[in-house]
């Protein structure tokens, strides 16, 4: 009876010593170092002119090393102007110059601040996260501030009309379509007629409207939100535009 409890007490033992190991030498793959926070200021000086110190990048208030970027990110490449500041608006506008180079994304459509957060996952992939720019997208705590909860939002909303807006085009035949210098562009249905229908969601997605051409069999043109190529036969196969 004695005996037995030997092994259930080296057992113990074990099971007490490895738990000590974990809790003083935790298994990290590599620990890197704490985030920083920047001011606006503070960020400019890693503009790439100074040769000794890393380029960063802002972007929604995240804060990338891209020294390895340096072509482009340096002085005399095409992106210098990315460089030591958060000009999260130019990624979309391009417009690198004067107030086009400002964190601001009012007034973008939700496929435009999607864009905006797929370049931020960019620069997570493809660069060393660095910090935070204490401003428009971060307080002083390091927690994400309204603005960047309210761009986030608006960019999964994005992401999510586009899903419904595939889904729901998939369910109507697309048309063929070619362009020829001779015959100029052509529009045609294998089975069906071309017609043009309004993409729903797209005003709530770009705020622009827009139409796609889509095949309808004879028992479905009476719909009265299916429009018919301009000088094309009702019943048509082929459309010139
Ligand atoms: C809104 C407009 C644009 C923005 C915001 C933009 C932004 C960028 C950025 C940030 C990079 C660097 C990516 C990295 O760190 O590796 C890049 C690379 C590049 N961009 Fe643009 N770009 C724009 C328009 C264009 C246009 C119009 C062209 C060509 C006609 C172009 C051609 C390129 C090329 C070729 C590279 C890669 C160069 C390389 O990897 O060596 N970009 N772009
Ligand atoms: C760029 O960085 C340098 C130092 O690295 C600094 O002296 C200069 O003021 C910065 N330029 C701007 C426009 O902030
Ligand atoms: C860039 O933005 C500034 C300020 O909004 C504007 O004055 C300028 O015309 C824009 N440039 C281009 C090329 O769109």
């Amino acid at each position: 009876m004695l005996k037995t409890s030997y092994p259930v007490l080296g057992i113990a033992v074990l099971v007490a010593v490895v738990s000590l190991l974990i809790t003083y030498f935790p298994f990290k793959p590599q620990s890197s170092p704490p985030p920083r926070f920047f001011t606006v200021q503070e960020l400019a000086i890693y503009n790439g002119t100074d040769d000794s110190l890393p380029i960063l990048l802002g972007i929604l208030g995240s804060v990338f090393d891209v020294t390895k970027g340096k072509t482009h990110y340096g002085v005399g490449g095409g992106y210098n102007h990315f460089a030591g500041r958060d000009a999260s608006r130019a990624f979309i506008s391009g417009n690198f110059t004067g107030d086009g180079l400002t964190d601001s994304l009012r007034g973008l459509s939700s496929t435009e601040v999607k864009s905006v957060v797929e370049w931020r996952d960019f620069y997570f992939r493809t660069y060393t996260f660095v910090g935070m720019l204490v401003g428009r997208y971060y307080d002083s705590q390091g927690n994400p501030t309204k603005y960047l909860k309210g761009v986030e939002a608006k960019a999964a909303r994005g992401a999510q009309l586009m899903e419904k807006q595939k889904k729901e085009e998939a369910k109507q035949t697309s048309c063929n379509s070619r362009w020829s210098q001779e015959e100029g562009s052509e529009v045609w249905c294998d089975t069906g007629h071309p017609r043009l229908v309004q993409r729903p969601l797209e005003i709530a997605l770009t705020g622009k409207m827009s139409k796609r051409c889509a095949c309808f069999k004879e028992d479905e043109l009476d719909q009265p939100v299916l429009e018919v190529y301009e000088g094309c036969d009702y019943f048509a196969k082929v459309c010139r535009l």
